[in-house]
């Protein structure tokens, strides 16, 4: 039997929340249907923070409310905080992504916390998806690098990473949310993560910033890890982390792992097709490269 590697589609959260584009609530609905439509089953569908912080992330209460909940999907919510997490459970997330940090500066600025008062966040928010039964996952963002700090103690991942099993998670996400890790960081973080960490699933999230997003996927799928976030079209970056850009694309993604003889349930075609959909509601070009390229071989 193939291996199936799960793909956790982030574009409708990482990858509006930073992008010049303001969509509207029908258009967000749009694309998560398209993205469902390909063969998504979990998606980051939006985030429960501050509207003055993320002003692209205002308007997820009504997205979540307009979901159609009759599908394969699972609908992710993104909190950091209680008020979020409470926010999530009213908008009747399927799961909640909450956010931890790894380094102090951006800490600071991108949720006004140090690593140990997320860790702490997490613990006082737990019991609350725990009471709400839905499941519950954690990033660690900038688990890699921190733009301001440079670069980040594994000890403090590790740590965090205990913290994190403590509090009863069922999935870890490592988050390069700048983009700094190499491949041979990314086998030393899972590696270092597994001795911390030993129940937790294992997830990876990758921006490519600096050109190296697929060779991470690459060696975090060798390292064994099974699910890996995504975003259609490559969009996305976080509002605090400067020159900031997108995750891993989605078809890019399928595409390397189709051709491996990895199987993700995605349609790559129907996900090109949303990509380039995408741009015409963004109004401007999306960065993957099959989205220009197209599949090889030729769509099947
Ligand atoms: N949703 C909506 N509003 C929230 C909120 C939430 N989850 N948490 C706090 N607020 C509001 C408070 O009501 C308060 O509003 P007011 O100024 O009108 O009184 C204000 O935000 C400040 O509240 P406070 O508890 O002091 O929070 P904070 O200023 O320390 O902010 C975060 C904490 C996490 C909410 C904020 O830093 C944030 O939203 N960051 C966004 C991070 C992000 O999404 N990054 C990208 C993805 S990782
Ligand atoms: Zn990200």
């Amino acid at each position: 039997m193939k291996r199936q590697i799960h793909i956790v589609e982030v574009g409708p959260r990482d990858g509006l929340q930073n992008d010049p584009a303001n969509l509207t609530v029908d258009e967000k609905l749009e694309f998560i249907a398209r993205l469902e439509a390909a063969g998504v089953t979990r998606m980051e569908s939006g985030s429960f923070v501050s509207p003055k912080a993320v002003p692209k992330m205002a308007n997820s209460p009504e997205v979540f409310a307009g979901l159609n909940r009759g599908g394969q999907t699972k609908h992710i919510a993104l909190a950091l905080n209680e008020t979020g997490v409470r926010r999530a459970i009213e908008a009747k997330a399927d799961e909640i992504n909450f956010v931890l940090v790894a380094s102090e500066t951006f800490g600071r600025k991108n949720q006004g916390m140090s690593p140990q008062d997320s860790a702490d966040m997490l613990a006082k928010c737990a019991p609350l998806v725990h009471e709400a039964g839905l499941p519950l996952s954690a990033t660690i963002s900038v688990a890699f690098g921190d733009p301001y700090d440079g670069d980040v103690d594994l000890g403090v991942v590790g740590n965090l990473a205990a913290q994190a099993q403590r509090t009863g998670i069922a999935e870890l996400a490592l988050g390069d949310t700048i983009g700094a890790a190499t491949p041979w960081d990314v086998k030393r973080a899972i590696d270092r993560v597994r001795i911390e960490a030993p129940d937790v699933t294992l997830r990876m999230h990758f921006h490519d910033t600096r050109g190296a997003g697929l060779a991470n996927v690459f060696a975090a799928v060798e390292a064994g890890v099974d699910v890996i976030d995504a975003s259609c079209g490559g969009i996305g970056g976080c509002p605090f982390a400067p020159a900031a850009t997108g995750n891993v694309a989605t078809e890019d993604v399928i595409w390397m792992l189709h051709r491996a003889g990895y199987e993700t349930g995605i349609d790559l075609t129907q996900m090109i097709d949303t990509a380039r959909w995408l741009e015409s509601v963004l109004g401007h070009g999306v960065s993957s490269a099959l989205s220009r390229a197209g599949a090889f071989p030729k769509a099947r």
